[in-house]
């Protein structure tokens, strides 16, 4: 055990996931950076792709009835369909990739939902820039960015409840939740990272392309 895990040891569960992952969310801040999602359509498209996938993968644990019982209210959650309306929205296509979370269960699930969750607090941002640099809405485009019904603060706060029950305040089995967010924000990383493509492989990318055209 290092210092730091000393440290935390009989914290509550959201509050040492937000202190144990906050260089995974840094690295999200990275990667969104520069991918520029905001940039065009087409980017935006393909970060809608990366978000369909990972909510798909984040929606496949909502069918585990021992998740269902450690987040009650479950069903209202999620944004795979709206990603999914928002690629029809922008004449994207649906893309195809293996599912990343197939055989995750209790307590890593909550890790999951934990990482997607927090996502919507963030997604405010990417939301008014969606509606300012695009024109898109909650209605069209931009429905997985927009808030749940009964507001962004007050659905993070009931899942927070959710992942502070006394059930979750073992060390052991929290360790097993922050491992299980440490792979969602992998998953997440890597969705962005095969959409957006690095500064320097765009680089090669153009140069092909401008080579081919002067073939
Ligand atoms: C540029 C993009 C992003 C911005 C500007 C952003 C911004 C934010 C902000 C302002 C918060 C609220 C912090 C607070 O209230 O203390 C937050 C929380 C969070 N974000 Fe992001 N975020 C971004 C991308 C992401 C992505 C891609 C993910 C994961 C897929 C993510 C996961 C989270 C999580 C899990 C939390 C909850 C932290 C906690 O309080 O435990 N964020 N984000």
């Amino acid at each position: 055990m290092n210092a730091q895990t000393d440290l935390v040891s009989g914290s509550r569960l959201s509050q040492r996931l937000k202190t144990e992952t906050v260089q995974q969310h840094e690295r999200m801040h990275e990667l969104m950076a520069q991918g520029n999602p905001f940039a065009d359509l087409g980017s935006y498209a393909r970060f809608v792709a990366a978000q369909y996938l990972f909510q798909r993968d984040v929606e496949y644990l909502f069918h585990d009835a021992a998740v269902k019982k450690a987040v009650p209210d479950l069903e209202a959650r999620g944004r795979e369909e709206a990603s999914l309306a928002d690629l029809a929205d922008l004449g994207a296509a649906v893309p195809q990739s293996a599912l990343a979370s197939e055989g995750v269960g209790m307590p890593e699930a909550l890790g999951w939902l934990y990482v997607s969750e927090g996502s919507t607090l963030g997604a405010a941002f990417l939301f008014k820039e969606a509606r300012e640099r695009l024109g898109l809405s909650e209605t069209f485009g931009a429905r997985n960015l927009a808030a749940y019904p009964q507001g962004r603060a007050m659905a993070w706060r009931a899942f927070v409840a959710s992942l502070d029950a006394p059930v979750l305040s073992d060390t052991a089995t929290q360790d097993r939740v922050i491992a299980g967010a440490n792979a969602a924000y992998d998953r997440f990383g890597s969705l962005l990272e095969q959409h957006f493509p690095s500064p320097a492989e765009s680089r090669v990318a153009g140069l092909s392309e401008a080579h081919e055209a002067a073939l």
